[in-house]
């Protein structure tokens, strides 16, 4: 994949307090705890690149692509937009940028899309933010996403409401209005799950064409591995707020290295209500991110844990081209070549 990485994240951090941040907790003297939503995660992503991010309900994907995305500020860590830090020197014409630059697809389009508001108020929503005193550039800006969103003719859909249309055309619209503005980076959360079976790959396939044609670099959050190799470039899967394997897609799901990803490649996902259950052939469910298992998180459910695991924090270590992995079974291949995506 060419060029410089649109977007990264650099040991970035986003902890929720959940206690002793009080002033009850001032008399009582508890320690403030919180709660590791992500935990020091590093990623890039390259243009015309889809990073599939994969993992349990609850191991931090949305609020990766939300704090990538600056909708929640992060704890610490840095997040880079085309090469700038995006806290450093930052003004409301940087600020408006990024927003313009970086947009989200989320699950449900019933919710995303204003019921009272014809496809073209949604869409072109975006545009009269970005774009206030331009209309002719707007009105072609608009068509021009509707077309790229498969929305064909666009004149066919301009003047319907939400309840004029299937789901799978509300997601093309939600996706049009998202892509409108021209956007360098794409986080598309779970932007499939709730839609019928048969019309999915058609929604992938926009990802796909954003991607090789447009150039854009996009974050797929899905709990469906099977999707990521049709869809993605690149995978990192995600635990308990940690990335504990990354690499080419068809290297994660065809010769997976970590126990945790091995397991979800060979489970069948379990589905309940849009969310992933554990997968089984894993013993138990996750620790809770507030208390989190010392030395590897993942090792009360490994079957494979050996003493190393319950005192040392294994780190994300590139074991092969393009295959970085966060477990002591791979201490010997650990290559110290500094690579990207290393945390
Ligand atoms: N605003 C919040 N306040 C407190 N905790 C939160 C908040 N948002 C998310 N969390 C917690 O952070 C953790 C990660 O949540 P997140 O939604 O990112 O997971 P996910 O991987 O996207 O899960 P799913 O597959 O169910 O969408 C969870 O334990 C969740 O309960
Ligand atoms: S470090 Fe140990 S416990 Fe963690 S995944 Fe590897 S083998 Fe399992
Ligand atoms: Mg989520």
């Amino acid at each position: 994949m060419v060029g410089e990485p649109v977007i990264e994240a650099r040991d970035l951090r986003k902890w929720y307090p959940v206690r002793g941040r009080g002033f009850a907790s001032l008399l009582t003297r508890r320690k403030p705890e919180f709660l590791k939503a992500i935990d020091g995660i590093t990623l890039s992503i390259r243009p015309g690149e889809v990073l599939g991010l994969a993992g349990e309900s609850g191991s931090g994907k949305s609020t990766t692509g939300m704090t990538l995305l600056k909708l929640h500020q992060p704890t610490g860590g840095e997040v880079r937009f085309q090469g700038l830090g995006l806290l450093v020197n930052e003004t409301n014409r940087t600020r408006l940028a990024f927003r313009r630059q970086a947009q989200i697809v989320f699950q449900n389009p019933y919710e995303a899309l204003n019921p009272r508001y014809t496809v073209a108020q949604s869409v072109g929503e975006p545009l009269s933010i970005h774009f206030p005193h331009d209309r002719d550039r707007r009105r072609e800006m608009l068509l021009r996403a509707m077309d790229r969103a498969g929305l064909r003719p666009s004149e066919d859909y301009l003047d319907r409401y939400p309840h004029q249309l299937s789901g799978g055309q509300l997601q093309r619209v939600a996706i049009a209005r998202a892509i409108s503005v021209e956007p360098r980076f794409l986080v598309a959360d779970e932007p499939v799950s709730m839609l019928d079976v048969s019309i999915r790959a058609g929604i992938l396939n926009l990802l796909c064409y954003f991607a090789s044609e447009l150039h854009m670099a996009i974050l797929y959050i899905s709990h469906d591995l099977s999707t990521m190799r049709h869809v993605c470039t690149r995978i990192a899967v995600m635990y308990l707020g940690r990335i504990i394997e990354q690499g080419a897609a068809d290297t994660v799901l065809d010769a997976p290295l970590h126990p945790y990803t091995q397991a979800l490649v060979g489970a069948v996902p379990v589905m309940a209500g849009g969310r992933t259950r554990a997968p089984s052939n894993l013993i138990g469910g996750p620790a809770d991110a507030i208390h989190l298992p010392g030395g590897c998180r993942f090792h009360p459910r490994c079957p494979r844990a050996m003493d190393v695991c319950r005192e040392r924090d294994p780190a994300l270590d590139l074991v092969a081209s393009d295959h970085e992995v966060a477990c002591h079974l791979y201490d010997s291949l650990s290559m110290s070549a500094p690579v990207r995506g290393k945390q």
